[in-house]
């Protein structure tokens, strides 16, 4: 009797110890591959299914583990962990199984009755065994929600990020095709438009506007010519030097550009009005259309026109040939204080490898 009791007791413990390790699985490493599982996929979730997930995740106890396991992103990771979890738990039912038959085998051999005593040794050690398991449990669900919910917090800031990055993309691309319009029709091509965006981009983080800025006026510029669309055909595509009359039509283009541009609202487009109508305009007076000087100039149209002029020089049109980049480059330094700003110069001298990398790449 006392030897039956004793290796119940063991089997208890046994069953306690092996209980505990499980829940430990339970609480922590399932979780954790889950939280690893899911982290990629997130970007690519629509709303609905991001709340229909959180709503989720607070029934998430214990008992509702497999299906959640079995979800549908990252399926095989998901099988595998809950393949371990139910080889261990069967693992110790068989354990079990065959013990409790072994004892149960020799209780009947040696004819001894299920006294009070083996009752009272049973129930003892339920009352220290389930606190832990209970404790375990909770645990485990404690552990298993929190990180959950951090990955649903995770989850909904990227697909807030995902969708901001969208939409600036999109915005980006509508402004790339309708630069790219104007150029064509003003016998550029795309190209000319890019180039002109990257070296504004590079001088003006050469300048410390900072990333951010330097994007901005990088979008903007691509518009710098959109008032050419109002301009005839003929006289842009002309393959010969203009006319005075002629040169006279051309340099209404920013004009046009800012009346085009002068009801639309935002950041981005507020400064291409500004690129459009000064992008002509010098230091000292002596540009179009206004013929503004230093002071009423912004900073980020004398960029642009440090990039239009470097660009023009450079490409080949239908009445000149490309300048050698030498000379070009040259010709933006002579311009320094009198047809280019100073610091844009200087910039622009600062980064030339840079700019001159990007020419390269961008080659028609
Ligand atoms: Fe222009
Ligand atoms: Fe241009």
């Amino acid at each position: 009797m006392e030897e039956m009791l004793q290796r119940i007791q063991k089997i208890s413990k046994l069953i306690q110890v092996m209980m505990n390790i499980c829940l430990l699985i339970f609480g922590f490493f399932i979780p954790v591959g889950l939280f690893v599982a899911f982290m990629p996929g997130f970007t690519d979730k629509d709303l609905s299914e991001v709340h229909t997930k959180i709503v989720d995740s607070a029934n998430l106890l214990p008992i509702n583990i497999v299906n959640n396991i079995f979800g549908e992103t990252h399926l095989e990771l998901q099988i595998t962990l809950a393949g371990i979890f139910i080889v261990i738990l069967a693992g110790i039912f068989v354990y079990c199984v065959f013990e409790m038959k072994r004892i149960f085998k020799k209780m009947s051999a040696s004819r001894t009755p299920f006294t009070m005593e083996t009752s009272a040794a049973f129930k003892k050690l339920s009352i220290k065994t389930l606190p832990i398991c209970l404790f375990s449990t909770l645990l485990g669900a404690a552990v298993f929600l929190t990180i959950r919910l951090f990955a649903y917090v995770f989850e909904y800031g990227s697909y807030l990020q995902g969708k901001a990055d969208e939409t600036n993309r999109i915005q980006e691309e509508m402004i790339m095709s309708f630069a790219e319009i104007t150029e064509n029709k003003s016998e550029q091509t795309g190209k000319h438009v890019r180039r002109v965006a990257e070296y504004s981009r590079i001088m003006a983080e050469e300048m410390g506007l900072g990333e951010d800025k330097a994007k901005i006026i990088r979008l903007a510029s691509t518009m710098h010519d959109i008032g050419k669309l109002l301009i005839p055909s003929e006289i842009l595509e002309k393959p010969a030097r203009l006319t005075d009359e002629e040169f006279a039509i051309i340099k209404k283009h920013p004009g046009y550009g800012g009346d085009l541009l002068k009801n639309v609202e935002g950041e981005v487009m507020g400064l291409a009005k500004t690129v459009a109508l000064e992008h002509h305009e010098r230091p000292d007076g002596r540009g179009y259309p206004e013929g503004l000087k230093q002071g009423d100039l912004s900073i980020e149209g004398q960029i642009v026109a440090v990039a239009d002029v470097y660009d023009a020089l450079t490409s080949k049109r239908s009445y000149k040939q490309a300048w050698d980049e030498k000379d070009a480059y040259n010709e933006i330094l002579k311009g320094r204080g009198t047809q280019f700003n100073e610091a844009v110069v200087d910039a622009f001298e600062k980064a030339y490898a840079e700019i001159n990398k990007v020419r390269q790449e961008l080659q028609e």
